[in-house]
């Protein structure tokens, strides 16, 4: 048996080994054959003409120099139609050499998942991937070989508008999310007829932008970089994602673009990537702005030899590389292992042998088409959703309810729902695609309900001549249903805000509803953490919805009268005020730590607002309520190639079967470099039928304790350390203690 199962190891790792080595080859042999002007080509990305994500450049001559082999890669070019045609233009080039499609596909491409943010509130792992999963088969069947998503970068910033595109705050909640998106839309490996490649992106920490502010400058210590900023990206290379995107910002003075220790050093040379990285849109030649080249030549020439592969819009290879080489500046070695990165996905892809294989129209229908799609959405949707404040159990409202008042700016809106970074398709009819929320209610109730809508107000401005016909058609309801926000483009690229405020009179507007006495439930439509005080102190009941997409009237419906009991819990800290930011659950003690909100004597603190946060990270409520109880660790002490075993009992102890997110935080209490007051370290979802217990394990290892010491080694130091269990990164129900010894 043995030796049958070492046989079988040994013809795969061979099989593996002769498999990449014929790519390898054929990618040799095709490099011998290209001229320097193909080479370059490849490494020449284009807008199509159709749509645009970034300022555009038109080329009238587009057509004949994807003929002439100068184009490797087009993005924004959608539907099996419009990539053969550019396609063939390509098999009419010298070489034949195929074009790679590339596409933002971040949330979705025709069904419509929630905004990133969203759904990470679902800590969902599973779900997260079949939603990346069915976003690749989709854009898979519609003629993309590649998707410019996962975005991984880390956000402690709501301000900035590219929040809603992440995972959040955290380092590891946001590096499992990177795997299984990775894994979702590659599949089980790349030349699957329905795996897209993933493009891990901006490399490096964009989150981080001063001021909250889009393509901003970032300073940030290394320690900062390698422990909070980087593991994400680790997380998805290790997951085999196939291409990197760089970033916008420059990193303590050095723009991402051309920066030689985050491409060279970090990612190809100490982690060994061996896909290729393509530039953002026009970051080469952006570089000049930077005050980084003082020409198109020099950013071309800081990028290549930084490890920018591929150049997004800019031109700057196209036109300088080959002077660049004749001056000698670069190496022609540095150009032929851009290539070779390129072509080897294309040959992984399968485009040699078909460059149409993405392209069949039928194949395209049935999958933007699938009932199962659509299904999932819907429970992805009301997985995401987040249960902020539910007093007196208004929540799940009553299918039995005489009359329900829905009022708000985004009640009856379609496109909305969409939130940003939808694929938006050609000739979509949006309102019968998305459910709106009118859609989902009046598909929910039965006939008995009465519905009754009235507008209110706009998302912004101040007009308020609708508050009149709102609270009187409040007045005339058991229970109303508010649905307020942002619009869909008021958070994504290039929209930061520094007033996260409920836009406009809506929070008026609520306060209005809420005059009347009537119990009020209020839907926060966003791709950000908003402020909205007098609503969570005020309202009794608020389901933050975040952007929900093509089902999202089912969804919420769903969550509102209870066939789901939300469990979705906040990824990321809600400020009080623009103030606090940035504000974060795994900060620092300080020398001086207030002890409480009120505590002013000479403490870290304000003194005109609390530091605690509005609604903390990992924070999100149930209709039903959990126990938690018997907290064991296996040992007290353990040496560094030990583990500790911590199980806890949780009991659904309320009147709804549900979901809870068991969150592990560790404390190492005394360090060579100070340590946060807690890391999240594990977690679990579980779902818990009434009266049921089920145990949660969690085992501590060495890597849990490791952290970048004082000379930036990740090491684990022997010493106390906290273990907290709990439902929220402030609900902590649970805890111990244990030693590490030396
Ligand atoms: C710029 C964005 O920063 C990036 O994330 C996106 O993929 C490209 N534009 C292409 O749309």
């Amino acid at each position: 048996m043995k030796k049958i199962v070492t046989t079988t190891l040994l013809l795969a790792s061979f099989f593996a080994f002769s498999q990449s080595k014929t790519i390898d080859q054929k990618v040799d042999a095709l490099l011998k054959q290209m001229t320097l002007e193909e080479k370059i080509g490849q490494l020449n990305q284009y807008n199509d003409d159709s749509k645009a994500t970034g300022p555009i450049t038109v080329d009238n001559d587009k057509a004949s120099q994807i003929r002439n082999g100068q184009v490797g890669s087009l993005l924004n070019c959608l539907g099996t139609e419009r990539t053969r045609s550019w396609q063939k233009l390509a098999m009419e080039s010298r070489l034949k050499i195929p074009l790679l499609f590339g596409q933002d596909v971040i949330h979705g491409y025709k069904t419509t998942f929630p905004v990133p943010l969203g759904e990470a509130a679902s800590w969902d792992l599973e779900a997260i991937q079949k939603a990346a999963r069915i976003a690749a088969v989709e854009a898979s069947a519609s003629g993309i070989h590649w998707t410019f998503a996962p975005m991984v970068d880390i956000a402690r910033d709501p301000r900035w508008g590219r929040v809603m595109e992440g995972a959040g705050e955290d380092p590891y909640l946001g590096s499992l999310i990177a795997k299984a998106r990775v894994i979702g839309f590659q599949g089980e490996k790349l030349g699957g007829i329905d795996a897209v490649m993933a493009c891990v992106k901006h490399f490096a920490a964009y989150g981080a932008a001063v001021g909250g502010r889009d393509y901003n400058s970032v300073d940030m210590s290394e320690r900062m970089l390698w422990e909070i900023y980087l593991p994400p990206f680790k997380a998805a290379l290790d997951a085999g994602a196939a291409t990197f995107m760089n970033s916008f910002n420059d990193l303590n003075g050095i723009p991402a673009t051309g920066n030689k220790y985050l491409q060279r050093d970090i990612l190809k040379g100490k982690w060994g990537f061996k896909g290729f990285v393509v530039s953002d849109w026009g970051s080469i030649g952006e570089m000049q702005n930077h005050g980084y080249a003082k020409d198109g030549k020099e950013a071309a020439y800081l990028a290549i030899t930084a490890g920018s592969d591929m150049d997004m819009e800019s031109r700057c290879y196209k036109n300088n590389l080959e002077a660049l080489l004749k001056e000698k500046r670069i190496d022609i070695q540095l150009v032929d292992d851009a290539v070779k990165r390129i072509l080897r996905k294309k040959f992984e892809l399968g485009l040699f042998d078909d460059p149409y294989r993405f392209c069949n129209p039928e194949r395209e229908k049935a999958a933007l088409n699938n009932p199962e799609h659509t299904k999932a959405a819907r429970e992805i949707g009301a997985k995401s959703i987040v249960l902020l404040k539910n007093d007196s159990n208004v929540l799940p409202l009553s299918k039995d309810t005489k009359t329900i008042a829905f009022i708000g700016p985004l009640v009856k809106e379609y496109k909305q729902n969409m939130g940003f970074w939808d694929v938006d398709l050609p000739g979509v009819d949006y309102e019968k695609l998305v459910v709106s929320q009118w859609d989902g209610l009046q598909n929910k109730v039965g006939k008995n309900t009465k519905l009754l809508y009235a507008k209110g107000c706009e998302i912004e401005g101040d007009n308020k001549d609708g508050f009149a016909e709102a609270v009187k058609i409040a007045s005339q309801a058991d229970v109303v249903i508010m649905s307020i926000g942002e619009k869909r483009d008021m958070s994504g690229e290039a929209k930061s805000r520094s007033n996260i405020h409920v836009p406009g009179v809506q929070e008026e507007l609520v306060k209005a509803i809420q005059a009347t006495g009537k119990p009020v439930v209020v839907l926060i439509n966003t791709g950000r953490p908003l402020i909205f005080n007098y609503t969570a102190d005020n309202v009794p009941a608020i389901l933050y919805t975040w952007w929900l997409g093509t089902e999202a009237g089912n969804s919420i419906a769903d969550v509102l009268f209870g066939d789901v009991n939300p469990g979705g819990k906040l990824p990321m800290t809600f400020p009080r005020e623009v103030g606090q930011i940035p504000i974060y659950y795994n900060h620092f003690n300080t020398g001086r730590p207030a002890k409480n909100d009120t505590d002013l004597n000479y403490t870290s603190a304000y003194i005109d607002l609390s530091i605690s946060p509005k609604f903390p990270f990992g924070f999100g409520l149930s209709y039903t309520t959990f126990q938690y109880s018997d907290l064991k660790l296996s040992k007290k002490k353990m040496k560094n190639n030990e583990t500790i075993e911590v199980t806890a009992n949780i009991t659904n102890t309320g009147k709804y079967g549900g979901e809870e997110v068991v969150q592990l935080y560790l404390r190492d209490k005394f360090g060579s470099v100070v340590r946060p007051i807690k890391e999240l370290k594990g977690f679990e979802k579980i779902k818990l039928n009434v009266g049921e217990t089920k145990t949660v394990k969690f085992v501590i290892d060495n890597q849990k304790l490791s952290f970048y010491n004082d000379k930036l080694e990740f090491k684990s130091e022997p010493g106390d350390f906290d273990v907290m269990i709990g439902s929220s990164s402030e609900d902590i129900r649970l805890k111990e203690d244990f030693e590490l010894l030396n």
